[in-house]
């Protein structure tokens, strides 16, 4: 159940959620996997969606499914600034309005009582945005005051990646907000072997909630809160880190959303600022080198672990949390709130927050310290 009505509840999730959060903006497809003559069919949130570009490029995004007899319409043709059907031949134009029937012709009092169902969509950063919702229940923002900053900003390289991890999208967040697990699943990286398989100390983070996200603080036992750092989480679901190697900070945004009820898109985009072609060069031999093959391998090891969970029915009603999972509670607890707001007809304003949006990038800027590559981190 997405609309009206009391949800029911599978232990802590209110049905529904396990299928997403919809009425967002989703970062549903590289730019380059959209073809400029042929639809890319993309499933996100248990919907099966159809994105093709017109004759000047732009993505547009339909119900994979035709008006007239449902069959997938990421089976026919992109004819300019249409597509057809491949089974009878109608064509939509880009706000899917039938325009030409094989057997009727053009005439609007034949076309015009068939229309496919469209999503709004942009191109940005290398990704198609698709607005996964009802646009008329819940008018969706401006996708430039969701994005990222860096994806608005010509100076930066942004390197996108896409990948399909075999769990439902609630386990996969919650390994965000459980940083004890990087100790010893993720054992052998960068981080552990500079801490020297001791890892604990330097993930004691704490959780502040905000309107539309997480803010993780770093945790001192002695002191508190010892500072802010610029990882964060937003909604509907895109995790932050900024990682500051020698020659400058490197922002990886991820998004998980689901496929469907089993299985999650898992949404990468790792950004510089380049000002000259040495550092664009530079920037593509670290991201090649480095960071893409690190980021695979801890990836590897989050899909392999979250499929031994045996799906959301499984491991919500077979848990015990600990006190490390402090963050995962207050994440659910947004999530669930988001959700349960939706379905009263409310929503959370995806407000302008987002890490670093409004943050200058240098270093010490903004008078606050920045976490920094594990390599060049202290112990805490
Ligand atoms: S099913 Fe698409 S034209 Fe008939
Ligand atoms: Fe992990």
């Amino acid at each position: 159940m997405q609309n009206g009505g009391e949800p029911s509840w599978r232990r802590d999730v209110p049905h529904g959620l396990e299928f997403g959060l919809r009425n967002y903006w989703y970062p549903l497809a590289l730019s380059s996997e959209v073809p400029a003559d042929r639809p890319l069919p993309v499933t996100a949130l248990c919907e099966d969606l159809v994105i093709w570009r017109d004759s000047s490029g732009n993505p547009h995004t339909f119900l994979d499914s035709c008006p007239h007899r449902a069959v997938r319409l990421s089976a026919g043709h992109v004819l300019g600034d249409r597509i057809q059907c491949a089974y009878h031949g109608l064509e939509f134009d880009v706000e899917g309005r039938c325009v030409w029937i094989p057997w009727e012709g053009d005439a609007p009092e034949k076309c015009g009582v068939v229309r496919a169902r469209t999503y709004p969509s942009a191109e940005l950063g290398g990704f198609v945005w698709v607005y996964v919702g009802d646009a008329e229940q819940f008018p969706p923002p401006p996708v430039e005051r969701i994005a990222p900053p860096e994806m608005l900003d010509e100076h930066f390289v942004c390197y996108g990646r896409r990948g399909t991890w075999e769990t439902n999208w609630l386990l996969a967040w919650d390994g965000t907000f459980d940083p004890q697990h990087n100790a010893f699943l993720h054992a052998g990286g960068v981080t552990v072997r500079k801490l020297g398989g001791r890892a604990g100390g330097i993930y004691r983070m704490a959780v502040r909630p905000l309107k539309n996200g997480l803010k993780l603080q770093r945790l001192n036992p002695e002191a508190g809160v010892e500072r802010e750092l610029d990882g964060g989480w937003m909604l509907p679901g895109m995790a932050t880190l900024v990682a500051i190697y020698p020659d400058g900070p490197v922002v990886t945004r991820s998004w998980r959303f689901p496929l469907d009820e089993h299985r999650t898109h898992a949404v990468r985009c790792s950004s510089r600022r380049v000002d000259t072609r040495e550092q664009r060069r530079a920037w593509e031999h670290l991201y090649h080198t480095r960071i893409l093959p690190d980021s695979e391998k801890v990836n590897e090891q989050d899909k392999a672990i979250l499929v031994t969970q045996r799906g959301l029915d499984w491991a919500r009603s077979n848990e015990q949390l600990l006190n490390s999972d402090v963050g995962v509670v207050r994440l659910r607890a947004m999530l669930r709130d988001t959700f349960v707001a939706q379905q009263e007809g409310r929503r959370v304003d995806p407000d302008p927050w987002c890490p670093l949006l409004t943050e200058p990038w240098e270093e010490g800027a903004s008078g606050r310290s920045r976490n920094r590559h594990p390599e060049t981190e202290e112990p805490a």
